[in-house]
């Protein structure tokens, strides 16, 4: 009877079924972190921006540059003496950064270093509107009309905002019949820088010429002490050769 050869296996049956299952458990780990990493979102915060505020950013970042040109096709262009410079003066990360303003704050008591176009905004605009223009049988109009009433009399102005208006009045053909408060609060120099943009802002101050003088500090100072009513300045306001 000849020798049947024996069967034998490289590798055992229960060596494959093993591997299988090495094999299968793999798999599942990998198709599990593929779904990990395709589900996870990365961290941190978005924000939309529309267009006027990507515009807004971009100009506050180019505000903060010196020294470029800015070329036609949206490049910009730097002396590279000038960039050599600013590199020795300021060191390499803040070579082109804007430095910070060093302004000492606005003096309150000097007429120029008032804006007297804020001061318009906070206690005016309301009533006489940005435009100066007012709402026609509510509030005058400043604009154009606050040049005749300081040809008539520049101290009136000032009486005006001190002590207020009450009672009729024709400006440029309409009637007004209110109340203008008084603003005795404001500074000498508030209501001069006040008074001084009232006149420059609309061409008021062009067509007084050279009768224009600037209201300075003294001349709202001459008027606080006369103690008045807005009645009173509505007298005194009859007295002025207005048309
Ligand atoms: C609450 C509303 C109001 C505010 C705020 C106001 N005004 Fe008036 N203003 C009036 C009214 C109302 C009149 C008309 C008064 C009247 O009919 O007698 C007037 C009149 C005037 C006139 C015309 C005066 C004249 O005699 O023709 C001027 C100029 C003027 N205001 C300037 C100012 C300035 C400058 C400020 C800011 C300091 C100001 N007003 C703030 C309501 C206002």
């Amino acid at each position: 009877m000849p020798d049947q050869p024996t069967r034998q296996y490289i590798v055992s049956e229960s060596a494959v079924k093993r591997a299988f299952l090495l094999g299968s458990v793999g798999m599942v780990a990998v198709i599990l972190v593929l779904l990990l990493m395709i589900t996870l979102r990365p961290q941190g915060q978005y924000q939309a921006l529309d267009d006027s505020q990507h515009q807004a950013l971009l100009a506050e970042a180019e505000a903060r540059l010196t020294g470029f040109e800015l070329l036609e096709n949206g490049a910009a262009r730097i002396d590279i003496d000038h960039a050599m410079q600013l590199v020795v003066e300021r060191g390499v990360g803040l070579a082109f950064a804007r430095p910070a303003p060093t302004e000492a704050a606005p003096d309150p008591d000097l007429v120029a270093e008032v804006d007297g176009g804020a001061v318009y905004t906070a206690h005016c605009m309301a009533c006489h509107q940005a435009t100066g223009a007012g709402v026609p049988g509510a509030f005058p109009p400043v604009a154009g009309h606050v040049g005749d009433l300081y040809a008539a009399d520049p101290a009136y102005l000032v009486q005006l905002v001190i002590y207020g208006l009450q009672g009729e009045i024709v400006v440029q053909g309409t009637t007004y019949n209110g109340v203008m408060m008084a603003l005795p609060q404001l500074s000498d120099a508030e209501i001069a820088a006040l008074l001084n943009h009232t006149l420059t802002e609309w061409g008021d101050a062009d067509e007084l010429g050279d009768a224009f003088v600037p209201f300075e500090v003294e001349d709202v100072a001459e008027q606080r002490d006369l103690g008045w009513t807005p009645a009173d300045v509505l007298e005194r306001r009859g007295e002025l050769e207005l048309e």
